[in-house]
């Protein structure tokens, strides 16, 4: 049971005003306009034992939830890992903001998910003006029809996102909301000149401003960013093969991983994921790290490492750590640079410390 609309349509106006209250955006009327609820017709909720459940248009808090910051995950595979979500409007302002768009400005998106940004894209620069695609078809599917139930009509599709649509280049706008490991190069060769990209690279928000043939630069944004990375095949982690190793002796406590260098590893090990174990007080006891490509490390808290497979793990962490010795180094401290040869992250200034992003 859809709930009273004028309750919906109050809860919206509040969320907007409350948005209007932090910033002036060009993006509110849209978000005034646009109901999440048709993007996001039920979603699923972790309780405190990791059990997920559905909740309903109709279910108690329902229409809290979906006009609140929250991001609300949308799918989940047959592991329960979420797989599709709607990410928490205020971080969509910020992105959509970032880009400094125009209504005739032409915009791609990367992750179509719900529809909901696209229906905010829609609502501000024109249907005619977005394509959207998403690699999973049912969501494609589904997010085509809520779309039309708004009268907005953007260019939607499924498949690899990172390869773009050519036939509605050059874009002036490129915005993604699954998390990658670069900018995909296909995209850049589908923008005009001047164009702006706004896109998660690691664990942050790149801003790049296109200056020529495959030519970027620019910096991450201040906000932190987990979006459901792009969907690739993966290997699981080898830790297995870890246990006949006694481990070496570190300096750099296994819950750096977890704090304050999570984001320069992000972009110094791209595509990473990590593990905790804990005791039963719920204090960190060890930390896992593995990449795709099978490479793997433990740290117990006590301080020793394994690590096992084609990259050493640690060994990245504990580079790090001589780079970033001691807080947390700003996000917004680190940039982006494109050049036809390949892209590399930076902290501070193109000549500083610096981290190769894998294009293939
Ligand atoms: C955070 S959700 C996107 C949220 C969406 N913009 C919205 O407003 O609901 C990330 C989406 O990226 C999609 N995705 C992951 N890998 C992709 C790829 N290679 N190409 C296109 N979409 C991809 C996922 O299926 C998921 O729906």
């Amino acid at each position: 049971m859809i709930e009273p609309n004028g309750t919906s349509a109050v809860l919206r106006a509040e969320f907007a005003t409350k948005l209007g209250q932090e910033r002036r955006s060009e993006w509110l009327a849209a978000f005034a306009e646009v109901p999440r609820e048709h993007y996001v017709p039920n979603f699923f909720q972790q309780d405190g034992r990791g059990k997920w459940h559905e909740v309903s248009a109709g279910d108690p808090g329902y229409l809290k939830a979906v006009y609140s910051d929250a991001a609300l995950t949308t799918q989940l595979d047959a592991h329960g890992i979420p797989t599709s979500s709607s990410s928490e409007p205020r971080l969509m302002l910020t992105m959509l903001d970032a880009l400094g768009a125009e209504p005739s400005h032409r915009l791609y998106e990367l992750g179509l998910g719900t529809g909901y940004n696209a229906a905010l894209a829609s609502s501000r620069l024109g249907s005619d003006n977005v394509v959207s695609v998403d690699c999973d078809p049912d969501l494609v599917h589904l997010a085509q029809r809520r779309l039309a139930r708004g009268k907005y009509h953007p260019l939607v599709f499924a498949g690899d996102g990172a390869q773009g649509c050519p036939e509605r280049a050059p874009y002036d706008r490129i915005i993604a909301t699954a998390g990658l490991r670069c900018i995909p190069p296909p995209l850049l060769r589908q923008v005009r000149e001047g164009a702006v990209v706004v896109a998660p690279v690691g664990f942050g928000v790149a801003r790049v401003v296109v200056s020529g043939h495959e030519q970027a630069t620019g910096r991450f944004l201040s906000v932190p960013a987990f979006f459901m990375p792009r969907r690739t095949p993966t290997k699981g982690p080898d830790f297995a093969g870890l246990e006949c190793l006694n481990g070496e002796a570190t300096e750099v406590p296994a819950t750096d991983v977890l704090d304050r260098l999570k984001f320069p590893l992000s972009l110094a090990l791209p595509g990473y994921r990590s593990c905790t174990w804990r005791d039963e007080a719920g204090e960190v006891t060890g930390v896992g790290l593995w990449t795709e490509d099978g490479s793997t490390a433990t740290v117990h808290v006590s301080g020793r490492a394994r690590q096992t497979g084609p990259k050493r793990l640690w060994d990245t962490v504990e580079e790090l750590a001589s780079v970033f010795p001691a807080g947390t180094p700003l996000r917004e401290d680190f940039g982006l640079t494109v050049v036809p040869e390949g892209q590399r992250a930076w902290y501070r200034e193109p000549g500083g410390p610096s981290w190769p992003l894998p294009t293939a």
